[in-house]
């Protein structure tokens, strides 16, 4: 399936009940065969009104991460483990949840699916959830961050670093930003 008739099956999707409440399926974006594929969580309460991955404050700092490891953020395809947002309700606010593996594994076709055919060269995955959804359920970040790694049935290889949000989060904000700049930096200089 090409990338087009992939987001067009994944808008259809009813695998699991995300689509109930979310305002759209929020599909991956970027260069059909770039060589570089990063996979974040979820799409946020702005990227599920864009339609777009990583437009709000996470996809701010993964932006301004990037162009300081010189990388162009348009050479990347960026997409998201699950590709509906899931939250609940505080008021008017909505606020994240965490994807549950039912969740992950409902929507592991789109990405495997985007993985045949961008072919990158290079997985960069951004936080937990992304990792365990590629690498298994017992993966660690923190034990295997920055790690180069072959991804499985793939030809393509695999490295972990942590998602924005938490580099936002950080107590230590500072530190976890360079950090998370060098895995970047670290990550871009194995292709
Ligand atoms: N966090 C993610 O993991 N993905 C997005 O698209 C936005 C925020």
């Amino acid at each position: 399936m090409s990338l087009a008739q992939l987001r067009d099956a994944a808008c259809a999707c009813h695998n699991c009940d995300l689509y109930k409440d979310a305002t759209q399926t929020v599909f991956g974006t970027g260069p059909a065969h770039a060589r570089v594929m990063m996979v974040g969580e979820q799409p946020g309460d702005q990227e599920d009104r864009a339609g777009e991955p990583f437009v709000g404050p996470a996809g701010k700092l993964l932006d301004r991460a990037m162009a300081e490891a010189g990388i162009d953020r348009s050479t990347v395809y960026l997409t998201n483990a699950v590709k509906h947002f899931k939250f609940t309700e505080r008021g008017k606010r909505r606020i994240h949840k965490t994807p549950g593996r039912t969740e992950v594994v409902a929507c592991h076709p789109w990405l495997l699916g985007e993985l045949a055919e961008v072919e990158p060269e290079l997985v960069v995955c951004l936080g937990a959830v992304a990792a365990k959804a590629l690498l298994g359920p017992s993966f660690r970040v923190t034990q295997h961050r920055g790690e180069l790694l072959d991804l499985p049935d793939a030809t393509a290889r695999i490295t972990a670093t942590v998602h924005p949000s938490a580099v936002l989060r950080a107590e230590n904000r500072d530190e976890a930003y360079r950090e998370f700049v060098d895995d970047l930096v670290t990550a871009w200089s194995t292709l």
